[in-house]
């Protein structure tokens, strides 16, 4: 996702926390909210240094396999990413510096976990080489579901983290249930999906927004339900 489709994550999470979790994360990200931390991993990526952390944001592996099955980049992928995050917090002996890091790292790809193209093919770059216009301005089918989409609300990410809080107890528990290689799974079904809703050149724009509104929402609605739930297991 781009900056909207994080926070939009983090706030919805930060809502679902339970106290012990809440207590533990105010402590390590010194107040911030997880809002305000979750874009974190993209802005370190202007620095060289952290190089190595780009293919973490994402996998690919061809469309209608399962990730445990798929053969795994020697670079990591968002899984092993996530996995790595995990471990590193829950080490006692990981210092606080980095346990911060990780922590920060760990609530940005929750997030792109559920970003359809972010559990994606190779052939195309999860879509960064299919070229479509979006409104009339160049975009493409990778760009459309990190930013067009979601921008296309002209709201805040308060603004649409509220519109998805009305969701019952029932409702939350249900999002919740899977593992992260259920999860992986079901953004790649979704990404499979999206390959066949547009051609190469086509002109995207409100039809497209209409018919994937509720796909979108609950993309959202799932990532930050679910990274509340990674972070309760975490710090309870
Ligand atoms: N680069 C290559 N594949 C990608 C993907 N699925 N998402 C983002 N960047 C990528
Ligand atoms: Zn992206
Ligand atoms: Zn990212």
């Amino acid at each position: 996702w781009s900056k909207t489709g994080h926070r939009v994550t983090g706030q919805i999470a930060q809502n679902h926390l339970t106290g012990k979790a809440k207590r533990a994360l105010n402590d390590l990200l010194d107040g911030h909210s997880l809002a305000f931390v979750s874009t974190y991993a993209d802005d370190i990526k202007a620095d060289r240094a952290y190089s190595k952390y780009s293919p973490w944001h994402y996998v690919n592996y061809p469309l209608g396999m399962h990730y445990v099955d798929s053969e795994k980049s020697e670079y990591g992928d968002i899984i092993t990413a996530i996995e790595e995050c995990k471990t590193k917090i829950k080490d006692k002996n990981t210092p606080r510096e980095e346990r911060v890091f990780y922590l920060k790292m760990l609530i940005h790809f929750i997030g792109d976990l559920h970003q359809p193209m972010h559990a994606s093919r190779a052939e195309d770059k999860g879509g960064n080489d299919i070229q479509v216009q979006w409104f009339g301005q160049g975009s493409n089918l990778h760009k459309v579901w990190d930013q067009n989409l979601i921008e296309s609300y002209g709201m805040t990410y308060t603004e649409l983290a509220h519109e998805l809080n009305k969701v019952s107890k029932k409702e939350v528990k249900k999002m919740q249930e899977g593992t992260i290689y259920d999860w992986v799974d079901e953004s790649h079904t979704i990404c499979g999906e999206l390959y066949d809703s547009v051609k190469v050149g086509e002109k995207l724009g409100y039809q497209y927004a209409y018919n994937y509104n509720d796909l979108l929402f609950e993309q959202l609605q799932k990532g930050g339900l679910r990274l509340a739930k990674v972070l309760n297991d975490l710090f309870d």
